[in-house]
């Protein structure tokens, strides 16, 4: 059925939208209103298609965005910075499950008939499908439900043979179109399948990379399932969030150091596998010397992690940042592209506490001024400041480019106790001379630094 002139260009404009709103969330400054361009795109091509004449099953429709508008309204305001990546693969496996449904729809009503439409919608359920489950297993994973990496044996040969079968079932599907419902089903099944086969063996460390991996999958399927539907909104929303995914995807593997095809195939898993051991004692220190040594330096850099993020410790930080330049101190922000856990995590959570952009510094930007700091204060950082990566070929980060902390002057680490970071690797840092440890729960324990700067004036 050809369209309305009026429901394509509603669906066009919510299209361009979707790109204004993009072109937003690319800089902490614009991002928020990047969000809400976006949100208007989406109602507009919603509303578009309430204008498609003779539209049936409206109640349904009706009755789906009610559901899934309180769903997604209801966890959008509850849920912590620090359990964002769960709810992004909660939200993308619902994106590739949707569109895997509506392939599914058209092949068993048959009403996908051309050989193109037929290969495309057949490509677009293979990803989508594949992109449902392994986003559900991600969820699972770091909401902590799914605690363990499963792996097979054979792992790597069963993946193989099951996306073959899964293709071979897709290329039945196109040369037989329409397809019986058997061949349908056993293809959706497969899919499915392989989805949660090749990510159950991937460690939470590898899990944000994959989660964008899923969210390039699941625009890639949209907009394959946007062909075959004649939608232009979902052909360009795909091909956008597909593009981005992809190259975010591929920006946070070069971070990590972690091809991904090392991530995908030779999951880390965590647990301190392999390693040299490291020798020394972890040296403490107190909130009162912390407060002096910054006090009484000319350069300091703060570099946050996922702890501080878990601490909700930005606020203090920005506090204690703003009494050091009060007595005249220079302090500045090292971010790691992969700190916290998920990308720009630090920055969001900085520009929240109301850090102003020109103290956020990337890793290349910064990395030359540590010799020349006085003090490299660590709030709940741990793998990207960790020295082995530079230095031991046999870890398991070994080529992660991190931030140099270790070549500051002092080096004081704000957290909870000795335990490794997120990689399971232990830290060299936390044993060179240089370094002293400040245990205690981040915000706390920067709460007593401000105690201590403000009585020292
Ligand atoms: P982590 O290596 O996870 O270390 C965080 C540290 O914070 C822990 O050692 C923990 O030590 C401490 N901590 C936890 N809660 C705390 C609290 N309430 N107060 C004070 N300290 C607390 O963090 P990171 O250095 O930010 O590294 C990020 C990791 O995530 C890397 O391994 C990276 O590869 C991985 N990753 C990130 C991304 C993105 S995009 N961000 C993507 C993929 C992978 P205690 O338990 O002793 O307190």
């Amino acid at each position: 059925m050809s369209l309305p002139l009026y429901v394509q260009g509603a669906w066009f404009f919510g299209a361009l939208l979707f790109i204004v709103g993009l072109k937003g969330m690319s800089s902490p400054v614009s991002a928020r209103k990047g969000i809400v361009w976006a949100g208007y795109g989406m109602l507009v091509a919603i509303a578009g298609t309430f204008m498609i004449p003779d539209l049936h099953n409206i109640a349904l429709i009706g009755a789906a965005l009610l559901l899934g508008g309180a769903a997604a309204w209801i966890s959008g305001k509850k849920v912590q910075m620090t359990d964002m990546p769960q709810m992004v693969a909660i939200y993308n496996g619902m994106g590739g499950g949707a569109a895997a449904a509506i392939a599914a729809i058209e092949f068993v009503r048959g009403d996908v008939h051309s050989t193109t439409v037929t290969l495309l919608a057949v490509i677009g359920a293979l990803i989508g499908a594949v992109s449902f489950t392994g986003s559900c297993v991600a969820w699972a994973k770091l909401q902590g439900v799914l605690k363990k990496a499963h792996r097979l044996p054979a792992q790597n040969a069963v993946n193989v043979i099951l996306a073959g079968i899964s293709i071979l079932l897709g290329a039945a599907m196109v040369i037989m179109a329409p397809a019986e419902p058997g061949l349908i089903y056993a293809f959706f099944l497969i899919a499915l399948v392989l989805g949660l086969v090749v990510t159950l063996p991937i460690g939470g460390a590898d899990m944000p990379v994959v989660i964008s991996l899923f969210n390039a999958f699941t625009g890639l399927a949209v907009g394959f399932e946007g062909y075959v539907l004649g939608n232009p909104a979902l052909i360009i929303a795909g091909i956008v969030v597909g593009a981005a995914g992809t190259l975010l995807t591929q920006l946070m593997a070069k971070a990590m150091n972690r091809p991904l095809t090392n991530i995908l195939f030779t999951p880390m898993t965590g647990g301190g596998d392999g390693g040299q051991a490291i020798e020394g004692t972890m040296k403490e220190v107190g909130p009162v010397d912390a407060a002096a040594m910054m006090r009484y330096a000319s350069k300091v850099i703060i570099i946050p992690g996922y702890g501080m993020a878990v601490a909700h410790a930005q606020h203090k930080v920005w506090e204690m940042t703003a009494l050091l330049e009060e007595a005249g101190v220079e302090v500045k922000f090292a971010i790691h592209p992969v700190a916290g856990r998920m990308p720009g995590h630090m920055n969001v959570l900085l520009a929240e506490a109301g850090v102003p952009y020109d103290k956020i510094f990337d890793l290349e930007e910064i990395n030359g001024e540590f010799p020349q700091c006085d003090v490299a204060l660590v709030i709940g950082a741990n793998d990207v400041v960790n020295p082995v990566a530079r230095t031991d070929k046999s870890s398991p980060i070994y080529g992660m480019p991190i931030l140099d902390a270790d070549m500051a002057q002092n080096v004081i680490v704000v957290k909870r106790g000795k335990g490794a970071g997120y990689s399971g690797v232990e830290n060299a840092l936390f044993y060179t001379d240089n370094c002293r440890m400040l245990y205690g729960d981040a915000q706390p324990v920067v709460g007593e630094i401000i105690q201590n700067l403000k009585t020292l004036g």
